[in-house]
């Protein structure tokens, strides 16, 4: 299949617009950016046209997708039990990295929800998303627009070397701003339950729900045979082809480690204040306290691992407050759960 590369820098871009509205209403699949990552969209009410989201992606199938709308009145039309504190989420979060889970209306197809009774719906702040959205005049299911296990696409070059020509078209858009996905949220539950973390950090979180619970597989592997509350978190997810281990503890410990075990390592992702003492080929990924400058470029740095070659890269885990929870969940599933306790 020949992908249409559309390029679109902003809103204003009509003509690109309404071609990616049209495939999308078509039935076909458009990656789109967002300010997380760029996302694979089609129609949300299109069962055949969700079929082939799983098929480019090669994604499993009971993994569900997130729906993205461009206004909030689009929700009721499909979700229902909407908790006030859902709607306060909302009115604080949206339009941005915050996605909320929610009992499902019928509309939405069971292979959009992957066979549960929720859905999963954004509304995100990036305009050419909303443009798009809006143009097209139907909710777009989207999940990352990376082939399924590969580091998530944080730049339309990404999406290229993941999907092209297995798609109808990519709108190619600027780098996304946050680089890391959206919060994922269930409302369906009482009390609500941090599914992943993301964009907007557990502290926004609990100044609007103090209840909140953290699900036990944002920070750890989840137990075999136990059923996850997000599906997504059960695969090994993020990774490079390169074998990556995690390490946790300070810096001294830290870059002690890795200079007793250099040989076992040919890489390393750190921080700037692990660089003064490091014998070992490294990049940082900025500041210790700069999550958001780590969540920029993880993505980005995940991927170059492999195309450097490096086998065996070990990784400095971050602190886990603000988004560097987000980080710290990314790169744990990068490391397939393999950590040392320093
Ligand atoms: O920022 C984002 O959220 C990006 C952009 C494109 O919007 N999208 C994204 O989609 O990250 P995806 O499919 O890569 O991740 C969706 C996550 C998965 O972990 C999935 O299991 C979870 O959300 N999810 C989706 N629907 C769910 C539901 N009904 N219940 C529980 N978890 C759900
Ligand atoms: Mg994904």
């Amino acid at each position: 299949m020949k992908t249409l590369h559309l390029k679109v820098m902003n809103e204003k871009s009509v003509t690109e617009i309404e071609k990616a509205a049209e495939i999308l209403k078509n039935g076909g699949l458009v990656a789109i950016p967002t300010e997380t990552v760029y996302g694979l969209a089609a129609s949300a009410f299109n069962e055949k046209a969700v079929e082939n989201i799983f098929k480019a992606k090669g994604r499993p199938n009971d993994n569900p997708l997130i729906v993205h709308i461009a206004e909030i009145n689009e929700l009721e039309k499909i979700a229902k039990n909407i908790t006030p504190i859902a709607k306060k989420c909302m009115d604080a979060f949206w339009p941005g990295p915050f996605t909320a889970v929610l009992p499902k209306r019928d509309v939405i197809p069971s292979s959009v929800s992957g066979g549960l009774d929720t859905v999963a719906v954004r509304l995100p702040a990036n305009s050419v998303a909303r443009a798009i959205i809006k143009k097209s005049g139907l909710p777009l299911a989207a999940p990352s627009a990376n082939r399924s296990g590969s580091p998530s696409p944080s730049t339309a070059e990404h999406v290229i070397d993941d999907l092209d020509g297995r798609i109808d078209a990519i709108v190619i858009s600027e780098k996304c701003a946050v680089g890391v996905e959206s919060t994922v949220v269930s409302f369906a539950v009482n009390p609500p339950r941090l599914l992943r973390p993301g964009g907007i950090t557990v502290e926004q979180l609990k100044s609007l729900i103090p209840d909140l619970v953290i699900d036990p597989a944002v920070t750890a592997e989840p137990e075999k045979g136990v059923a996850v509350a997000s599906p997504g978190m059960k695969y090994k997810h993020y990774a490079p082809k390169a074998e990556v281990i995690m390490a946790v503890g300070s810096i001294n410990a830290f870059c002690e480690y890795c200079n007793i075990h250099k040989d076992d390592f040919d890489f390393a992702l750190c921080y700037d204040e692990d660089e003064v003492n490091l014998n070992l080929p490294h990049i940082s990924l900025g500041a210790n306290d700069n999550h958001e400058k780590q969540a920029e470029l993880l993505f980005q740095f995940l991927r170059d691992i492999d195309k450097k070659g490096y086998k065996r890269v070990i990784v400095h885990a971050p602190l886990k407050d603000g988004v560097g929870l987000a980080v710290y969940n990314r790169l744990i599933r990068a490391a397939g759960f393999k950590v040392v306790d320093l």
